[in-house]
Parts: C-alpha cells; sequence; structure tokens
C-alpha cells in the first residue's frame, strides 16, 4: 500500500465521521426526526376535543343531534301537568316483575331519597318533618290521593309542587322499583296484604285462567304453595 492510497483511506474515513456526526447530532430521542410516512406519525383525523376550522365554534366536541337520547333512556310521554299526572295514574303500568329482588331495591332507594320527608313507613312523618324542616307532606294512604304505580312513577320523575324530581339520580328502572316499595308501604298503612302477596296471587289466577277449569283450581294452588 503507497503513501498517497492510505491517505486517501484515512481521509474517507474522517469523511464519514464527520458525515454521521452531523447527521446524528440534532437527533432527539424523545420524538420521531425522520417521518417517512408521515401521517402514520400525525392523523389526519380529528381528536375528540380538539379545535378545527371545519367544526362550527371551531369545537370538533359538538352537541348531540336532536332527538338523540343516552343508551338505555326510556323516553317518557306523559307531560308535567296535572292533567299528566292524571292520567299516568289512569294508563300507566310498571314494566316490571313485582318481586322479591325488585321490592328490595326499591326499599333501599326509598330510604335515601324518599324516607327524610315521607318517612320509613309512608305515613308522610320523615325526619324533615319532626324537626318542622318540611311540612305538609302526605301520607300515601291519603284517600284523598289514590296513589297507584303510575302515578308515583309520574311524581319522582318530574316532581310535583315542593317535592323535586328524581329523573336525574335514579334510573327509569329504579323509580319503578321505589314505585313498588311505596305501594308495599301504602298496603301495610293501610293493614292490607302486602305488595308481593297481591302480585302473587294475581299472577296465580292469571296462569289459574289459562288452563282448561277442571284442572285450573289445582294448579294455581300449586303455584301458590311454592
Ligand atoms: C323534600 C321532601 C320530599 C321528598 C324527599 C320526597 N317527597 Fe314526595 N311529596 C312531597 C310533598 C310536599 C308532596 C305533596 C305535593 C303536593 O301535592 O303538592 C309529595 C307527594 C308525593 C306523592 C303523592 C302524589 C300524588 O299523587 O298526589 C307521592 C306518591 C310521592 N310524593 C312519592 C315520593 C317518592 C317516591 C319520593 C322519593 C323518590 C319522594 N316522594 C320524595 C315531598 C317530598
Amino acid at each position: 500500500m503507497n503513501k498517497i492510497t492510505s491517505m486517501k483511506t484515512l481521509l474517507n474515513i474522517a469523511l464519514l465521521i464527520a458525515v454521521s456526526v452531523s447527521l446524528t447530532s440534532c437527533f432527539n430521542k424523545k420524538s420521531p426526526n425522520y417521518q417517512y410516512f408521515p401521517n402514520m406519525y400525525v392523523s389526519p383525523s380529528y381528536e375528540t376535543y380538539g379545535a378545527y376550522p371545519i367544526f362550527p365554534g371551531e369545537q370538533s366536541a359538538m352537541m348531540p343531534a336532536e332527538n338523540s337520547v343516552p343508551r338505555g333512556f326510556v323516553p317518557y310521554t306523559y307531560d308535567d301537568t296535572p292533567d299528566g299526572l292524571l292520567k299516568a295514574k289512569a294508563d300507566l303500568k310498571s314494566p316490571y316483575e313485582v318481586n322479591e329482588k325488585n321490592l328490595a331495591v326499591g326499599n333501599q332507594l326509598y330510604t335515601i331519597y324518599c324516607a327524610v320527608c315521607h318517612g320509613d313507613k309512608g305515613d308522610g312523618k320523615g325526619i324533615l318533618v319532626q324537626r318542622e324542616k318540611f311540612l305538609g307532606i302526605p301520607s300515601y294512604a291519603d284517600p284523598g290521593r289514590t296513589i297507584n304505580p303510575g302515578g308515583i312513577y309520574h311524581v319522582s320523575t318530574y316532581g310535583l309542587n315542593a317535592m323535586g324530581s328524581y329523573a336525574s339520580q335514579t334510573s327509569e328502572k329504579e323509580r319503578w322499583q321505589i314505585a313498588m316499595h311505596v305501594m308495599d308501604l301504602k298496603a301495610s298503612l293501610l293493614g292490607e296484604p302486602g305488595v308481593l302477596e297481591t302480585a302473587g296471587k294475581a299472577s296465580a289466577e292469571e296462569d289459574a285462567d289459562k288452563i282448561p277449569e277442571t284442572t285450573g283450581a289445582n294448579t294455581a294452588g300449586e303455584i301458590q304453595n311454592k
């Protein structure tokens, strides 16, 4: 190897080092430097709460379309008027079965939301009434009110005069469960059989209706004994 070639090799090596130093010196490990496919790094899609000029008010988070409802929400069509309450009392029926589980949930929720005014027994003598913070709470057995599940659901959805609405704290199902418990309280205030007993009898009678006369009585008896 002569002197000149070895000089050239040295020069080449020096050049290579210089180039790689200049290429890597600005390298920042925290962010991608060379983007071969830029739109894989910088997504062209819009972020949920981003500001983009194409949206009204430059906000990608927009109001939901008119008439959209949250998932699981059941629209309620009775009006928040005295007439609406009468209609709900006349036509509205609970879609849920009267059973121990629903009644137990209703009892719990009633204690949380309603008992402070209406009292644990539903006699209208809750803690707020005893302390004279709140007056004019009716007993569920008040003959002038003839409360029923549809009406209870209606007033717990909208409220009634001094009583507030419970639609934001409770779901549709929960309000029906509360109504079930309120009907149970009403029955015990009036000294009548509870809702589980009444519902059991009603469904046994219904079943008895479905089967021929001759065996009807027996089967109804069996169901009641279960
Ligand atoms: C802040 C006290 C208060 C609370 C809490 C309360 N209520 Fe009431 N409630 C009232 C008052 C006051 C009335 C009488 C309203 C009227 O007729 O002007 C009433 C009336 C009612 C009636 C009779 C409606 C009718 O048909 O006349 C029912 C049923 C009822 N409440 C159920 C409930 C249920 C269920 C809850 C819990 C989800 C509840 N209330 C929570 C104060 C309350």
